[in-house]
């Protein structure tokens, strides 16, 4: 039941259109308040009254026919206070979530809508380090909260393959590469010689002329040059491929910025055509002066074309393949300009889904010092980061459960759930300094602290047995009634999550949730209670338990039943 619109519905005041009341219902600023309000300030024109005496002849008027589902209406201040009956508000709602199980929160407001998400979109033969710690989780959460809201989601990888770089690998791999200990130690090994040929290049500048070659060579095609590039490629997506299975983030397509070597020309053509294109010192730019930016780079004087011309040839494709309706791109904010520039040649270009292309920007993710696990040319790996948190989970629960049956699997749950939960607890836009003792406190405001109240909900519905009769009014005290309408607005989280593409309103609202349950779980006896008064109380569990679990499943931590 949607309480602002039936609440809305009965509230008629002469010369107001109904839609109108409808946008000024709101849930009440605090419980003291009861449930809705009804703000009359805005009214206090038309009807030429004061917002108090207008509350206060609606709470007359409309008191003697009230529906049964509103307990009281009180006039205070201006407000029109709504309080519904608890009782009828709990039975319904948790009856709802109960029935409606994991197809609570969805809804088919995206149905035959398309969302691509660019995301993760590592960089080939790179560390895969904790600066892409962010783009990942936060992009495949707003994956999933997209798909749970009815719309076909694309979820893209837009590998960094291409550039100057992997001329200069293939150069190091010719004079210091071993395959066996590629193959055997991955990506770390390719970084490795990577590394050294930056060094060696310093003083050796005759190094940096055949990277040039070898890389001119990988653009013809040519085939021992593809041959050694596919195996970098290779042995970087296999390594990568474990993160992101550890992480549970999957992606629809891997195309990256050499997949668009050859579909460049469109681009460059119908700049050229609608008169965009200026050469400036021999490249080729847009001019973007008159929106106080600087020039967006499609071609160097070469004739080598430039990151934006690749994000260019992108937009096209992705909109001729999928006919998006939004094109996200969850990238640092460092990237702010580049996507400003790109999407306003878009603009200029005339094509108006340049609306539709929405840069959704990140925060850095780091460790706080002393805390960092493995160094490599100044990076943290984000696996080592994983495997980190998944070796100190392990002790901890060594520690609280010694007895748990699977620890080394639970350790791993609660280790990585951490870490990803530590990645989206803030606004995304926020720089995020985390530490082990941090996210993996269990009292905080953390992933264990969430699969530990998971776990809780789940020993007390393993001993309840089913659930009949329920006596409802003893759910209905405060701890008790709390809960169940933060249950109730777990809906609303996800839309507002979507539209604010801020995975981190789930974050916020489980965490409510969890202490929510925790401070009922307190107050009140669930199994050893009279059979009517256990049932109601282990039915709010389960609904707790299903939105918790379901919540977790959109962050990408997993619910682990026992802890
Ligand atoms: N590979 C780039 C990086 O690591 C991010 C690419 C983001 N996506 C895009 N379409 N530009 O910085």
């Amino acid at each position: 039941m949607d309480y602002i619109k039936e609440i809305a519905e009965f509230i008629k005041i002469d010369g107001v259109e109904q839609g109108e009341i409808i946008a000024a219902v709101v849930p009440a600023a605090e419980s003291a308040f009861g449930d809705y309000s009804l703000p009359c300030f805005k009214f206090s024109k038309v009807l030429k009254k004061s917002p108090n005496l207008i509350a206060a002849e609606l709470k007359e008027s409309l008191s003697a026919s009230k529906p049964d589902f509103i307990e009281k209406i009180d006039a205070v201040g201006g407000y029109l206070n709504f309080t519904l009956d608890r009782m009828l508000f709990v039975k319904a709602t948790l009856t709802d979530i109960i029935a409606r199980g994991a197809d609570y929160g969805s809804s088919d407001e995206g149905s035959g809508k398309t969302v691509c998400i660019d995301f993760s979109s590592i960089n080939i033969a790179k560390p895969f380090h904790i600066g892409h710690l962010g783009t990942t989780v936060i992009g495949a959460a707003l994956y999933r909260i997209f798909k749970k809201l009815g719309y076909n989601v694309v979820g893209i990888n837009h590998l960094g393959d291409f550039g100057t770089q992997f001329g200069k690998l293939i150069v190091a791999y010719k004079l210091w590469g071993d395959k066996t200990d590629i193959e055997k130690n991955g990506l770390k090994s390719l970084v490795d010689i990577y590394v050294r040929f930056h060094k060696e290049e310093e003083d050796k500048p005759e190094l940096t002329a055949r990277a040039r070659e070898w890389f001119l060579r990988i653009e013809k095609g040519d085939a021992e040059a593809t041959e050694l590039f596919n195996f970098f490629k290779a042995i970087t997506m296999k390594e990568v491929d474990k993160t992101y299975e550890r992480l549970g983030v999957h992606f629809d397509s891997y195309a990256g910025e050499s997949f668009y070597n050859d579909k460049m020309q469109p681009v460059i053509d119908e700049l050229k055509a609608k008169n965009l294109l200026e050469i400036s010192d021999g490249a080729s730019i847009v001019d973007l002066s008159p929106y106080d930016m600087p020039p967006c780079l499609i071609l160097r004087s070469d004739g080598a074309s430039l990151y934006a011309t690749r994000d260019l040839a992108t937009i096209f494709y992705r909109k001729k393949t999928y006919d998006f309706d939004k094109c996200l791109y969850v990238v640092a904010y460092q990237q702010n300009l580049h996507f400003k520039q790109v999407f306003k040649v878009i603009e200029l270009l005339g094509h108006e889904y340049y609306k539709d292309l929405i840069h959704v920007a990140y925060g850095m993710v780091s460790l706080e010092e002393g805390a960092m696990s493995t160094r490599k040319g100044n990076m943290v790996y984000l696996s080592d980061v994983l495997d980190k948190a998944s070796e100190k989970s392990l002790a901890i629960i060594g520690e609280k459960s010694p007895d748990l049956k699977n620890p080394r699997e639970t350790a791993e749950a609660v280790g990585v759930g951490a870490v990803i939960f530590g990645a989206l607890i803030n606004n995304r836009i926020k720089d995020n300094v985390f530490s082990y003792e941090k996210i993996l406190n269990f009292d905080g405001e953390t992933g264990p602290y969430l699969q530990y109240t998971y776990a809780r909900c789940n020993s007390i519905l393993e001993k309840a047995g089913k659930i009949g009769d329920a006596d409802m009014s003893s759910i209905a005290g405060d701890e008790a009634y709390e809960l169940v309408k933060l249950l109730k607005r777990y809906p609303e989280v996800l839309k507002s999550a979507k539209e604010n593409y801020e995975p981190s309103f789930v974050t916020r609202y489980l965490i409510d949730t969890a202490q929510a349950y925790n401070k009922f779980y307190f107050e009140y006896r669930i199994l050893n209670e009279k059979q009517e008064v256990k049932n109601a109380r282990v039915m709010l569990t389960k609904a707790a338990a299903g939105i918790l679990k379901d919540g977790f499943g959109i962050i990408g931590i997993k619910a682990v039943e026992h802890m």
